[in-house]
């Protein structure tokens, strides 16, 4: 069966991924952020997931106003990446895992989530840039993934508390799939930030740290916080902390932190990777 062996969060700002084309990584303002990324490496060296399961917002590329799942699932054998106009290279083609795809679309539909199903998709800089950072030898050699997209675009938004419903049915998904893999899932976005109004370059470092403990222990904590308070608190499009909710829906074992770093400002942006690991409930129950 499958497994959810972890997960990692992380913001995922354009820029980093103009400091990555331009080889930045050992420069003096962005070396910090970049090794911060070492441990998250060796995480991944020990851990080996098989496929990621990807949570994270588009930003227009593949869905535009006009058109806007609330939630969307990948169900491509790969995915294109394409200009969004960051002025950042178009990455080769990611490699998807149709079979886990339809799982999770199968399962979730039947608890009763009326996804959007994708069989074709491009990926943008929110799958992309985390992507980079996680599996820096890119392109064909990074772990074959399927994309589940959130809207936090086009008001109304999905409540963070069905964000985490949302991601608890995909951990049931996930956890009934038959074959034999090891799965880390990807959320990918905030932490505090707002690019446009007067608040444009708002961080909440405070709010942030809170999320990010919450998040291990108590994520009902954020689960219960209505959108207008994500807004206030973490800026416009601090709602990216949807996806990290709906990551932690999605691990319903023991849950630990293996590895945590804030460093402000990323671009605009409370940058934040998290590392988690996740015992399967069944595991959970057995080791006590
Ligand atoms: C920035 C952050 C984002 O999450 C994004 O999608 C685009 C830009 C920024 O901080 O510049
Ligand atoms: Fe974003």
């Amino acid at each position: 069966m499958a497994r959810i062996i972890g997960a990692i969060a992380t913001s995922h700002v354009p820029s980093i991924g103009g400091a990555i084309a331009k080889g930045l990584q050992k420069d003096p303002y962005w070396k910090p952020f970049f090794d911060a990324f070492d441990p998250v490496h060796d995480w991944l060296a020990r851990n080996k997931p098989d496929v990621a399961v990807v949570i994270y917002n588009d930003h227009g590329l593949n869905f535009f106003l006009d058109q806007m799942p609330t939630f969307a699932v990948g169900a491509a054998e790969s995915y294109t990446n394409a200009d969004e106009g960051w002025g950042l290279p178009v990455r080769p083609p990611y490699i998807g895992d149709s079979e886990l795809s339809w799982q999770i679309i199968d399962k979730v539909m039947a608890q009763d989530f009326d996804l959007v199903t994708c069989q074709e998709m491009q990926v943008d800089h929110a799958f992309v840039v985390p992507m980079q950072l996680l599996w820096p030898d890119g392109g064909a050699n990074a772990i074959p993934a399927v994309p589940v997209t959130i809207n936090s675009i086009q008001h109304p938004l999905p409540r963070a508390e069905r964000c985490f419903h949302f991601g608890q049915a995909i951990g049931r998904a996930i956890e009934s799939f038959p074959r034999d893999c090891k799965v880390v899932l990807l959320a990918t976005g905030g932490l505090s930030h707002q690019l446009d109004g007067t608040r444009a370059g708002f961080i909440n470092k405070e709010f942030d740290l809170w999320c990010m403990d919450k998040i291990v222990n108590d994520p009902q904590a954020l689960a219960d916080l209505t959108t207008k308070e994500i807004i206030e608190k973490a800026g416009s499009q601090g709602v990216e902390l949807m996806c990290w909710i709906a990551m932690r829906g999605a691990m319903q074992g023991h849950v630990s932190a293996a590895f945590s770093k804030y460093h402000i400002p990323v671009s605009n942006t409370g940058g934040a990777v998290m590392v988690f690991d996740h015992q399967p409930a069944a595991r959970a129950l057995a080791a006590e």
